[in-house]
């Protein structure tokens, strides 16, 4: 585990309900059209998002397609913004993919 990473985000799926998404696929989605990230190896579908975002809808497409934990948690969001990304949840990375939770 990272010790710069915030482990509350890090927490398994435990009803494994969630669908698996590889990162091959993530990658598919790179546009302001379908957006999608990966967060502590969870995905998220931002598409909806990036116009409401704080931090602006620049900063987001950077990470567009690709992994944004340490974007995502260097920019000190507040609990408000964790309890937010909860909306976005779309899947998580297949287990031999997965950086913090295993
Ligand atoms: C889906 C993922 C994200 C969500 C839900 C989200 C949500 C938010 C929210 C709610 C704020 C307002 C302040 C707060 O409550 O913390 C904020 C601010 C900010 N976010 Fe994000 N954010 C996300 C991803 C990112 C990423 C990937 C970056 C990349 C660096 C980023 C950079 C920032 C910055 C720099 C601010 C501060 C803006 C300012 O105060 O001027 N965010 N974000």
């Amino acid at each position: 585990m990272n010790k710069y990473i915030d482990t509350k985000l890090c927490v398994c799926d435990v009803d494994n309900k969630l669908k698996t998404i590889p990162l091959e696929e993530v990658s598919c989605h790179e546009s302001t059209g379908d957006c999608w990230m990966v967060i502590c190896d969870k995905v998220y579908d931002v598409t909806n998002f990036l116009k409401q975002h704080p931090g602006g809808e620049d900063l987001l497409m950077e990470h567009a397609g690709r992994d944004a934990t340490f974007a995502f948690q260097g920019a000190v969001h507040s609990d408000l913004a964790e309890q937010m990304l909860k909306e976005y949840l779309i899947g998580e990375l297949p287990l031999d993919q997965r950086l913090y939770q295993k």
